[in-house]
């Protein structure tokens, strides 16, 4: 059985400072975050939530209260689910979670940042959730250390899940569906970022207010295995997916195959 519950007790921030430092591959120093922080955190009205599994902590997320435009948001810092634990459903459980939190308080807008090379959670955040990617930021945190980031530049996308939106209320009753990335081609979409026959990166320049960008499988892997190839991609994807969204366009949708959809707010 998994419950989620907001958390404050001192010793469970502590597991949670540790699963996060797990999660990363981290020496206790360098963790994400610390206890004390998640305690001030939640001692302020902020969003600390575990996830328990027949007892076992297997996830948790973090957010921190926000102003947006005036109003209370939530800025979903960290989310974390134990190795052993992913693919279960945990992280969707926490979301959803938050989700209902952000709500419950009258909030309209829950943002947080991710890295838009991670397919996986391109897919998670844009369709499974009903999230739109707004921004893209050039190496946000400067270099990472931890066993995940692996000391490229940590560039991030900026995500805004409208939670009251009709979007994300499809999305949390499973109704959202991906693109057909043909059909899009057909109607005239240009595909800015591909994968050459070596699996190079291969960008175009395109002003069209609907384009495509393909990422790799797993990133994580290619940044351990090839560390040069992991850092073309991320060149890549700033030079084609950042300057659309420096353009205005919003990120919309995500395939599990690896196709991102950029297109006009209104489209
Ligand atoms: C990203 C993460 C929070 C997702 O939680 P999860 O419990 O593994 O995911 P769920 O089982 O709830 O599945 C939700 C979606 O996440 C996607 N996903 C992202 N990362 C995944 C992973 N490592 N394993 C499996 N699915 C993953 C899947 O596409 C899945 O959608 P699907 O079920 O339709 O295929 C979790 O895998 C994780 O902690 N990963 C490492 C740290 C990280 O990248 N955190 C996010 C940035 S702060």
């Amino acid at each position: 059985v998994l419950s989620i519950d907001e958390v404050d007790a001192v010793d469970d921030l502590r597991a949670v400072a540790q699963l996060f430092a797990a999660i990363w591959r981290t020496s206790p120093e360098d963790a994400p975050v610390s206890s004390d922080l998640l305690k001030a955190l939640a001692h302020t009205g902020g969003y600390v939530a575990a996830a328990w599994r027949d007892g076992d902590l297997v996830g948790a997320s973090v957010g921190l209260l926000a102003n947006d435009e005036g109003r209370l948001g939530l800025h979903s810092h960290i989310s974390g689910v134990a190795p052993e634990a992913q693919g279960s459903g945990v992280g969707y459980a926490l979301k959803l979670h938050q989700r209902a939190w952000a709500l419950e308080r009258g909030m309209r807008r829950i943002t947080w940042t991710f890295d838009p090379l991670v397919r996986r959670n391109a897919w998670f955040n844009l369709v499974k959730l009903g999230a739109v990617g707004v921004a893209y930021h050039r190496n946000f945190y400067g270099s990472m250390q931890d066993g995940i980031n692996r000391h490229d530049e940590s560039d991030r996308c900026s995500i805004a899940w409208d939670v009251a939106s009709e979007r994300a209320a499809a999305a949390a009753a499973g109704h959202l569906r991906e693109p057909d990335v043909t059909t899009l081609l057909d109607e005239g979409a240009i595909a800015v970022l591909t994968e050459a026959q070596d699996g190079s990166p291969v960008t175009a320049v395109s002003h069209a207010d609907r384009r495509l960008c393909w990422v790799p499988a797993d990133i994580v892997a290619l940044r351990a295995a090839d560390p040069d190839r992991a850092r073309d991609w991320r060149r890549a994807l700033r030079d084609t997916l950042g300057q659309a969204l420096d353009d205005g366009l919003v990120a919309t949708a995500a395939t599990r195959s690896g196709w991102y959809v950029l297109e006009t707010a209104h489209a």
